[in-house]
């Protein structure tokens, strides 16, 4: 008999829900796009509102077009976009703010004088993390400080926080689930990694009341069960995982030594460390792999803010192309020898550079630069900042010998032969590239028996294609070095 698993992917632009069978095969998915808001330079917002019933539609959407019940069902897994803040009201589920997304900066001047206090090492003790606006602390504090009573209410236990996979769980749940788990929580620089609890020390110092946290469970646990009415039956909510963490565990990373990168509106790209916390040398993150059964997982991981998202700016800020898939034949005319950089840091710089202030560029502009040596530059940036992770983990210490991708643009073959050639590192791509949303079904797959062990998941996963480098040496050494030039020209720290 056939075994399905729900997933639900909540991301940055779009939410999504995949049926998967217990071979890992997707059966149907449904999505939905919402709306970005960009309220003043460098703030971005979502409604979280409407991040749940676009939510709870694409689930109804995945159920019809899979032709099943939700009773068919063993479970649900939930993975999301991390970090981003929710702030609601317990008695009525309203959010009292809109949903303050990763990648907004506005917190930055003061996570600046966080550091110039001298504060940034015991947050990197303890959370793995370092200070930027990026995490969730400064945000929660943002709005605690920023909507009238706010700060009052949540001490007196009015109000709960939650990233996105807390918010939709108490949706689903009708309130009555108020959990994340390990790898979320471990993105919220309130949470120390070492001992897997919420840290005092750090919630005085990003001042935010500990009546506001969910309890953290494993990626695989008990999170509840769905009211009857949101999709026809009570389904278990049984696996969550960020979606970087669920990524990882799609691409079967679990033994130590083991990478992937996803290119979705940002890159990220973790390694397996196994029961040691590395502490990157390198200002990379030490964060949470995964969680199971009590016991921790630890990873090391380079954050790229913006990814698909200067694909997704090519085409709809600029109108360069119409479609991503047209970026290919540019660059297939243009060739990967382009005098041209764009360094999309629109929303600051990530891994390893952590600046915040600093803007995105294009360089190297002559009079016959055009929109193919442009859009050839967007591609070829997604894999030079790719480059800039992989020397971080190398200078840690790590051997990569290759990389598993996922995420929307690894269908272009053209990116990822630059991404073996530029890294100098064969580039695995796998069978099922909806990597992200497998992960949680698994974990919820763990959880509910349909999978007896990691071993089992392991066997599951297939290559579909091997990216050998085949670039020389001197070439690949002098393009990198002309992406090096062009990020210190935007560095603003
Ligand atoms: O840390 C942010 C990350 O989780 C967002 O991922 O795929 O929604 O861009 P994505």
């Amino acid at each position: 008999m056939t075994r399905y698993l729900l997933a639900i992917d909540q991301g940055t632009t779009s939410s999504r829900a995949i049926v998967f069978d217990q071979t890992g095969s997707s059966v149907a998915t449904d999505q939905q796009e919402f709306h970005q808001y960009f309220p003043k330079d460098g703030w971005v917002e979502h409604d979280a509102q409407e991040i749940w019933d676009s939510t709870l539609a694409v689930c109804r959407g995945a159920l019809t077009k899979a032709g099943i019940e939700a009773s068919e069902l063993s479970g649900i897994g939930i993975t999301n976009q991390r970090e981003t803040t929710v702030i609601w009201d317990r008695a009525t589920g309203q959010p009292i703010y809109h949903a303050i997304v990763w990648q907004d900066r506005r917190t930055a001047s003061w996570c600046t004088k966080l550091k110039t206090d001298g504060h940034e090492d015991t947050v990197v003790d303890r959370t793995g993390l370092l200070i930027d606006p990026y995490f969730s602390a400064t945000k929660i504090a943002w709005i605690l400080d920023s909507v009238d009573g706010a700060r009052t209410r949540a001490e007196a236990g009015e109000l709960a926080f939650g990233t996105v996979d807390s918010w939709l769980l108490w949706n689903l749940t009708g309130g009555q689930s108020h959990y994340t788990d390990a790898t979320n929580a471990s993105r919220t620089a309130l949470f120390n990694i070492h001992t897997q609890e919420w840290d005092d020390e750090l919630l005085q110092l990003f001042r935010v009341p500990r009546q506001l946290l969910p309890e953290v469970l494993d990626s695989a646990d008990d999170y509840g069960t769905t009211e009857a009415e949101w999709l026809g039956a009570p389904v278990v909510i049984a696996g969550v995982a960020g979606d970087q963490h669920a990524a990882l565990i799609g691409q079967a990373c679990f033994e130590p030594g083991m990478a992937k990168s996803t290119y979705g509106t940002g890159c990220f790209l973790m390694l397996n460390t196994g029961d040691r916390a590395l502490r990157s040398e390198n200002r990379l993150l030490t964060t949470m792999a995964y969680r199971l059964n009590g016991k921790p997982c630890y990873a090391v991981e380079g954050s790229i803010f913006v990814a698909g998202a200067a694909m997704q700016w090519l085409r709809d800020g600029l109108k360069l192309i119409r479609h991503a898939s047209e970026s290919t034949a540019h660059a297939e005319t243009v060739g990967v020898e382009n005098p041209v950089y764009l360094v999309p840091a629109f929303t600051g710089l990530g891994a390893p550079h952590w600046d915040p202030h600093a803007r995105g560029a294009i360089m190297g502009l002559t009079r016959d630069t055009g929109i193919a040596e442009i859009v050839t530059a967007g591609l070829q940036s997604v894999c030079y900042q790719t480059k800039d992770l992989v020397r971080a983990i190398q200078n840690d210490g790590a051997r990569l010998e290759s990389l598993r991708v996922d995420g929307g643009m690894v269908v272009n073959g053209w990116v990822m032969q630059f991404l073996a050639d530029i890294l100098n590192v064969t580039v695995d791509r796998p069978r099922v590239t909806e990597t992200t949303a497998l992960g949680a079904a698994y974990l919820a797959g763990l959880q509910t028996g349909v999978y007896e062990s990691l071993e089992q998941i392991g066997r599951l996963w297939e290559c579909e294609h091997q990216f050998h480098p085949t670039m020389k040496p001197a070439l690949r050494a002098s393009l990198y070095a002309g992406w090096l030039d062009a990020v210190e020209r935007v560095r603003n720290d």
